[in-house]
């Protein structure tokens, strides 16, 4: 679907929640499937309906409630996208990756993107927590980029560097702080569909061939606009289910919600102590 936003609409998004915050926020933090209860971490928090927010992207999926909460966490000023909305609900790539664009225009360095995924390694089990280290555009690949269209060059360049997608900086924050956590972090590639279907055994089998560690219908998109526009990014996936290379099991959207009650603590732990790693405020 061609549907190109403006940097003016971007600012219309960035300029409602300046005016509805009383805090300055430096890390991003988007929430997916199952997982939104990380945000009941956040401190002295002001809590944002994404539907009262100009060009904000609606998302009609269970277990993405629609919320930004802006608070403190672990020294940090975060600002955090409770559910997302996905290119299969109908919306544009643009529309679905205005948040990032928006945590651009409001200066955020850092952004922290997290998923439900299904795990393709035959080593993952459901509830584990996987520190993504590159990724697989499939959907870019097949043409959906969120940054076909104009190139606005005052939020990046036309032909933006994807040879360190993931900051390794953060990884390094993240695997520091899983050992201290005493939390098993797995580390993969995670490959990006479209969705909304479930993958067929051959697809997976494809996607295991090719590198890929886990899957799922987010996230891709977003890390390209993230360093288009210059954000540090780290992505962590809860393995929400195996992946089925072989037919034998069935994956539901209610096993990708119910495995977030193991995962959220979990990754609690992880987002928690790289904030506590990260450089403080001042000095970001
Ligand atoms: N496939 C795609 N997306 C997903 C899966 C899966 O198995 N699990 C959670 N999100």
């Amino acid at each position: 679907m061609d549907e190109f936003l403006t940097r003016a609409q971007v600012q219309e998004a960035a300029d409602y929640i300046r005016a509805h915050t009383r805090h300055r926020p430096t890390v991003g933090l988007v929430l997916g499937s199952g997982l939104g209860d990380l945000a009941e971490a956040v401190e002295d928090a002001d809590r944002l309906p994404t539907a009262d927010i100009p060009q904000w992207p609606r998302s009609t999926v269970e277990g993405h409630a629609g919320r930004l909460v802006i608070g403190r966490l672990e020294g940090q000023t975060v600002l955090v996208q409770q559910g997302r909305a996905h290119y299969y609900e109908g919306h544009s790539l643009q529309r679905v990756t205005l948040p990032i664009r928006v945590m651009q225009l409001l200066g955020l360095h850092s952004v922290i993107l997290t998923n439900a995924a299904g795990g393709i390694n035959p080593e993952f089990v459901p509830g584990d927590v996987m520190l993504i280290v590159d990724q697989i555009n499939l959907i870019g690949m097949a043409g959906l980029s969120p940054l076909r269209g104009p190139n606005d060059a005052s939020l990046g360049p036309r032909f933006p560097d994807m040879s360190v997608p993931f900051d390794r900086e953060l990884r390094a924050l993240a695997a520091a702080a899983a050992a201290e956590a005493g939390l098993a972090l797995r580390q993969g590639v995670y490959a990006g569909l479209a969705g909304p279907s479930f993958e067929s055994p051959a697809d997976l089998r494809f996607l295991r061939t090719a590198g890929a560690d886990a899957v799922g219908m987010s996230t891709v998109s977003e890390v390209i606009v993230a360093r288009h526009g210059g954000l540090r990014v780290l992505g962590l996936s809860g393995i929400s289910n195996k992946a089925n290379l072989d037919g034998s099991t069935v994956t539901t959207h209610q096993e990708v919600l119910e495995a977030g009650r193991v995962i959220v603590p979990k990754l609690t732990g992880v987002v928690r102590g790289v904030l506590r790693r990260l450089p403080n405020e001042a000095r970001a």
